[in-house]
C-alpha cells in the first residue's frame, strides 16, 4: 500500500539512518533478558527443524542471531520498507517483501513454530491483519513473542527520546514540535491491556503480558 510507504518514510525520517540506528541499538533489544525470555517460552516448543519468522524484521539482525543459534532452521524475514529490504541478507534467511496491513501474506497456514514481532505494531495504522497473519501462519501450539512501545507519560517520552530539544523554547520550530508530538502519538498508541485485548480476540492464549524498561515497553508471549 502506498499509504504504508508514506507513513513508514515519515516515521523513520531518514530510512538509511534508521537502518543504522536499528543496527547500533540491536544489543539493547536482543539482550540477556530477551534470550532468557526466548529460552523460557519459545525454545522449548521448537521442532527439530524449526520454522521461525520475524514479522517487521528491519535489517534482519534478530534473524542473523537466530541463524547462529539454529543453523538448521528455516528462517523467514517479512519487511516492507525498501531501505530495510536492501539491508537484509537473503543468504541467511528467506526474505518476504510484504505489507503486513494486507491479508494473504505468502506464508503457508499452520507452518511456523515461532514468530517474533519486535517494535513493529506501533508502526502500523492498525495491527488486526498482522495479528490475524500471525495466527494463521503459526502451527497449533506455536508461539509468538511480541515486544513494543506502550502508552506512557509525555515527560518520560520527551526526556528519553529528545534530549537535545527543549520543546518549551520559543525558538523550537513548528516542524520540530510537530515531528516530536507526531512521534509521541505513534509510540503511545496502546496500553498493554489494549494489545492483550486484541490478541485475545484474534484467538490467542496469552502466556505472558509484562512491562519492560520502566514500563515504556510491553512484552507478550502468545500461543495459538
Ligand atoms: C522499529 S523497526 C524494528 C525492526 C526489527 N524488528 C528490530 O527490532 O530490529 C520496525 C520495523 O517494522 C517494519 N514495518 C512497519 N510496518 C510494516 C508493515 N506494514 N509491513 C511490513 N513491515 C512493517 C518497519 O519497516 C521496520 O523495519
Amino acid at each position: 500500500m502506498q499509504e504504508t510507504l508514506t507513513s513508514l518514510t515519515q516515521h523513520h525520517r531518514d530510512g538509511y539512518k534508521f537502518v543504522q540506528m536499528m543496527k547500533d541499538t540491536a544489543a539493547n533489544r536482543f539482550d540477556d533478558a530477551f534470550w532468557t525470555t526466548w529460552a523460557k517460552w519459545i525454545a522449548p516448543t521448537l521442532s527439530d527443524l524449526p520454522q521461525i519468522a520475524d514479522f517487521g524484521c528491519g535489517p534482519g539482525i534478530l534473524l542473523q542471531l537466530l541463524r547462529d543459534r539454529y543453523p538448521n532452521a528455516h528462517l523467514i524475514g517479512v519487511e516492507y520498507a525498501p531501505y530495510m529490504l536492501e539491508a537484509m541478507d537473503n543468504r541467511l534467511y528467506d526474505v518476504v517483501s510484504y505489507d503486513l496491513h494486507e491479508p494473504n501474506l505468502p506464508i503457508a497456514d499452520n507452518s511456523l513454530d515461532a514468530i517474533t514481532n519486535i517494535f513493529c505494531i506501533h508502526e502500523l495504522a492498525q495491527p488486526i491483519r498482522l495479528l490475524q497473519s500471525i495466527y494463521r501462519c503459526l502451527k497449533q501450539g506455536g508461539r509468538c513473542l511480541i515486544i513494543d512501545w506502550v502508552r506512557g507519560p509525555l515527560d518520560n517520552y520527551i526526556s528519553t527520546q529528545f534530549t537535545d530539544n527543549n520543546i518549551f523554547d520559543s525558538n523550537t520550530s513548528h516542524e520540530t514540535l510537530n515531528d516530536i508530538f507526531t512521534h509521541f502519538m505513534e509510540h503511545n498508541r496502546y496500553t498493554r491491556d489494549d494489545v492483550a485485548w486484541m490478541l485475545q480476540h484474534t484467538g490467542f492464549t496469552i502466556l505472558e503480558n509484562v512491562p519492560l524498561k520502566e514500563g515504556n515497553f510491553g512484552q507478550w508471549v502468545i500461543e495459538k
